[in-house]
């Protein structure tokens, strides 16, 4: 600290700092604990951040950076174009506006989010990082969030504790969701997939233009693992398939998402008819279609993308806009990319957890959840498994099959015993049986895969369900990032006890994925 600062009282202290670090050339920290960094973009000014038990290991933080032009206007509906560059030094202590999505992911996101503010200019990334030298080399994560790619956000917690004990360079960030990311006319006039294009390709998130950024950071550009869990999981099996992101990054993780978690919608015009018509737009041609929802408020997507979800639903669909095959980051169906043997030759470790079904989705569909699930509601939630899945087949042997394999022989007709059956079929066909399939396709074809069953829910959440509930969906998403180690907050307050066993767990599974970031 400059001698002359000693003199000044505390608020204008903080200034003069702020001022300081502002003439400050960019250097990685200039001494004051304020670091400033060049992007490609211009300079950004970050913060510190420690985790509880590394009190002496600062992980330079840096939030709310844009890493693509706002995608609003004439730039609704098209692949992400350049950050235009700022002049000075950014500040970059707070995380942007999250994308436009659903207010009922605010009020059902169980963890307390940096703020609810949502926008349409929502391309930004975060950057943490135990070292800033430009030769420091460290690898680089990318995480992709989840939310079946219609809702969530990119920095959901930090993730100071993965930086901090395994020594990597981990950036999170927000990609277009929802019709605003995935809408398709399935023609040239709105290809789809812009989402997925936001995620790794263009403009400089990490990857691609962003090697630059990247190094500047301490991260080793050459050394990037893509990794996200449920939706996020999907993409990176998505990103693993797509020509268009081939060299970009050396590794992936699904967690909990194959790419048929989110499979592929054939027929993409149908729904963009649905939306178009919904939101008052003229569907005879898709140019003129496609220009008319480009004047539409950003607002008005989601609530539209509501209604279409409550009609879908009773056909067995969740998601209103997937991914489609627009002939160009995915010019087939990802599977038959990989039969093919076209997936990018990166390592992929990817799995599920043992229970996905047990608590949080089961609880909230099934009334009486408690109380188990009949045959007659069973069997017709395997009819929509099926229609859903397999439309053309001959759907009663095909429920009478599963029937056969999800039951328990032993109280065949028990309540509680149908609904356990329950979680184990949908857990499957919504999220094992998608990832064990594209491992399977994968090593068929000679890559290198690792496939892993996660069995460890943290302590907050199995104090709270069932004993014979295993490891839910979403639980690795409290371990992976190390929770336990920084201070995270219910969604209304109260801090979020961890065990010695989840702090464990914690230190295990954050070494796993930082050693298959370094190693593979
Ligand atoms: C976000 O919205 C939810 C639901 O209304 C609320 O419970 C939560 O406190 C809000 N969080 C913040 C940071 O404002």
């Amino acid at each position: 600290m400059p001698s002359e600062a000693h003199t000044v009282a505390a608020p204008s202290l903080l200034l003069l700092l702020l001022h300081l670090s502002s003439v400050v050339p960019a250097t990685a920290d200039n001494g004051e604990g304020v670091p400033v960094v060049s992007t490609a973009g211009g300079k950004v000014r970050g913060t510190v951040q420690y985790t509880n038990d590394l009190p002496n290991k600062p992980v330079y933080t840096f939030k709310g950076i844009p890493y693509a032009a706002p995608p609003v206007g004439d730039l609704r509906f098209r692949a992400p174009q350049p950050a235009a560059p700022w002049e000075g030094v950014r500040d970059a202590s707070a995380v942007g506006p999250h994308c436009p999505q659903d207010p009922g992911f605010f009020a059902f996101w169980p963890t307390k989010l940096p703020h609810n503010d949502t926008d349409e200019d929502c391309l930004t990334l975060s950057v943490e990082t135990p070292r800033l030298e430009k030769d420091a080399k460290l690898p680089v994560l990318l995480w992709i969030h989840g939310g079946g790619l219609s809702v969530g956000v990119g920095y959901f917690v930090p993730f100071t504790s993965l930086s901090a004990h395994q020594d990597v360079v981990v950036v999170t960030f927000n990609y277009r969701i929802g019709a605003l990311g995935f809408f398709s006319t399935g023609d040239e006039n709105a290809p789809g997939n812009f989402g997925f294009l936001d995620q790794v390709r263009d403009s400089g998130n990490g990857l691609g233009p962003g090697e630059q950024m990247i190094r500047n950071f301490g991260g080793d550009p050459d050394l990037v693992t893509i990794f996200g869990e449920s939706a996020g999981g999907s993409s990176v099996c998505y990103q693993v398939a797509s020509p268009l992101s081939k060299g970009l990054f050396q590794r992936a993780i699904s967690q909990s998402g194959g790419c048929q978690s989110i499979d592929v919608n054939p027929k993409p015009l149908e729904r963009a008819v649905t939306l178009a018509e919904d939101l008052g737009c003229d569907v005879k041609d898709t140019a003129a279609m496609v220009d008319c929802l480009r004047k539409k408020p950003a607002d008005d997507f989601a609530p539209a993308v509501q209604r279409m979800i409550m009609t879908l639903a009773a056909q067995g669909h969740m998601f209103a806009f997937p991914p489609v095959v627009d002939g160009a980051f995915l010019p087939a169906h990802p599977h038959e990319l990989f039969d093919a043997n076209q997936a990018n030759p990166v390592d992929y470790l990817l799995g599920a957890n043992n229970h996905e079904y047990g608590y949080i989705f089961t609880s909230y569909m099934v009334p009486g959840y408690e109380q188990g699930m009949t045959e007659d509601t069973f069997v017709m939630m395997l009819r929509m498994l099926v229609g859903r899945l397999y439309p053309g087949g001959n759907q009663d042997s095909m429920v009478a099959a599963l029937r056969q394999v999800y039951r328990d022989d032993e109280n065949p007709d028990d309540p509680m015993a149908i609904l356990k059956q329950f979680t184990f079929a949908y857990g499957d066909q919504w999220y094992m049986a998608p990832t064990v399939l594209v491992a399977n396709k994968l090593a068929g074809v000679g890559q290198r895969v690792y496939l892993y069953e996660n069995q460890y829910g943290p302590s907050h959440l199995t104090a709270n369900r069932p004993d014979w509930v295993g490891c839910d969906h979403a639980d690795d998403v409290y371990i992976v990032p190390g929770m336990a180690f920084i201070d995270v907050f219910f969604r209304d307050g109260g801090l979020i006890p961890f065990s010695t066993d989840d702090k464990k767990v914690t230190l295990d599974m954050m070494a796993f994925w930082g050693n298959f970031a370094r190693t593979g």
